[in-house]
């Protein structure tokens, strides 16, 4: 029967990494992967999470399952990551919570419920937004559309279309957002802007899906936070997807959640059984080992102090690797004003050269990023920074 499957068309990041490792060239950089990397171009496994492990392995002492809903532990973590402990529909018993595989397994779980609660539900996505958005959720039997979102042209969220856009929705329908560090362009929305999109969600009757995958690298944990409670204080309902992949660094572990802020502790109660059902018709049980870690880490004061101060380490190291790589440009006196990178955040931008000038990037310099121009600012180091500067200006001349 495999015979009547379709060959697909060549992943565009796996092609760019495929032809990264083939190249011979001692010089060469990366700035195509999607994963933080250090001064050394490592992913480090974060202190406060070994610490965890060893905890963990050390009482370990069966491996059945643990829960549909995964650990409560961490479950109860994550929602006051998300919502602040005393948030009030924390208090009101309105969110539910289910750990979930990685977020992508969060947005898959949440996308499959939404589509119970509502069959064909239409779902707006950021233009652009993060590519795995479109298949989990078309999966998970959702209609998508696009809202205009990045303005390329002047580097910046346009607002003003964006909102345009999403006044022509209909109640009911679902608005996914960025929480922050926006993939693929770095470009968040500002407090106001925050203020003004739950408002115009509050009139039209739309419900808010947050993706909030990077929680604590862009500001920090509770600044980061802010749209997100905004919209969970404000409107009856709202989806909000995490994952620990970025900010614990337990990627290849796959820790996510999905949780749900419905209209009443009722309608919560509904929606946690339900997500339970639909979890169950998926993976069954999620993977407990990362969650387990996180869970401690949250918990515990000491290690929760420790993996704050590793966080705003990996913080500090993006914003300040932003501003110096402007900086470094600047001196170059290349044609193009780079300076809105350092207002972005998270792990991407995009540098907003051509096509052409990526490929002369790729082909005669070894600089190698993905065909939009996104790069991934912790591919960047002190040792690299000036060849990257470089390069980039003599494509522009
Ligand atoms: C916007 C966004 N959402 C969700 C995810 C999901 O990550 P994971 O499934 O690895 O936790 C990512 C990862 O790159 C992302 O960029």
């Amino acid at each position: 029967m495999f015979e009547t499957l379709k060959p697909l068309p060549p992943d565009a990041i796996l092609g760019i990494m495929t032809l990264f490792r083939a190249d011979q060239h001692p010089g060469k950089i990366d700035l195509s992967v999607g994963v933080y990397q250090d001064e050394k171009g490592h992913t480090p496994v974060l202190d406060s999470v070994k610490r965890a492990e060893r905890a963990i392995l050390d009482k370990q002492d069966t491996k059945t399952y643990v829960a549909i809903a995964g650990n409560a532990l961490f479950n109860k973590g994550v929602e006051e990551l998300i919502y602040g402990p005393n948030h009030p529909a924390l208090r009101a018993g309105r969110v539910s919570t289910v750990q979930a595989p990685g977020g992508s397994g969060a947005l898959s779980v949440a996308g499959h419920l939404l589509s119970r609660a509502k069959p064909n539900a239409r779902v707006y996505l950021s233009d652009p937004s993060w590519p795995n958005h479109l298949p989990l959720l078309k999966t998970a039997g959702l209609t998508l559309e696009n809202y205009p979102y990045y303005d390329y042209r002047n580097h910046r969220v346009d607002f003003d279309a964006m909102a345009a856009k999403l006044e022509t929705a209909n109640a009911g329908e679902l608005v996914l957002i960025h929480g922050c560090c926006h993939n693929p362009s770095g470009a968040d929305l500002s407090n106001e802007q925050w203020q003004a999109l739950t408002a115009l969600c509050e009139r039209r009757g739309l419900v808010p899906f947050v993706d909030f995958a990077y929680q604590g690298l862009a500001e920090g944990l509770e600044q980061d936070a802010y749209g997100a409670r905004l919209m969970a204080e404000r409107l009856p309902e709202v989806v909000i997807v995490t994952s620990c992949s970025k900010n614990l660094g337990l990627y290849r572990e796959r820790v996510g959640a999905a949780s749900f802020v419905s209209a009443t502790a009722e309608q919560s109660k509904l929606a946690l059984a339900n997500a339970m059902n639909v979890a169950r018709g998926i993976y069954s049980m999620p993977p407990d080992h990362g969650a387990a870690i996180a869970g401690k880490v949250f918990a515990d004061r000491e290690l929760s102090a420790l993996w704050s101060k590793e966080l705003e380490e990996m913080r500090g190291r993006l914003n300040s690797l932003r501003k110096l790589l402007v900086l470094k440009l600047a001196e170059r006196d290349t044609p193009m004003d780079f300076s809105f990178i350092a207002k972005e955040r998270g792990l991407f931008s995009f540098l907003g050269i051509t096509r052409e000038q990526v490929i002369r990037l790729r082909e005669e310099f070894h600089v190698y990023m993905i065909e939009s121009s996104r790069i991934n600012i912790a591919g960047i180091n002190h040792a690299n920074v000036d060849y990257v500067a470089d390069s980039i200006a003599a494509v522009l001349r």
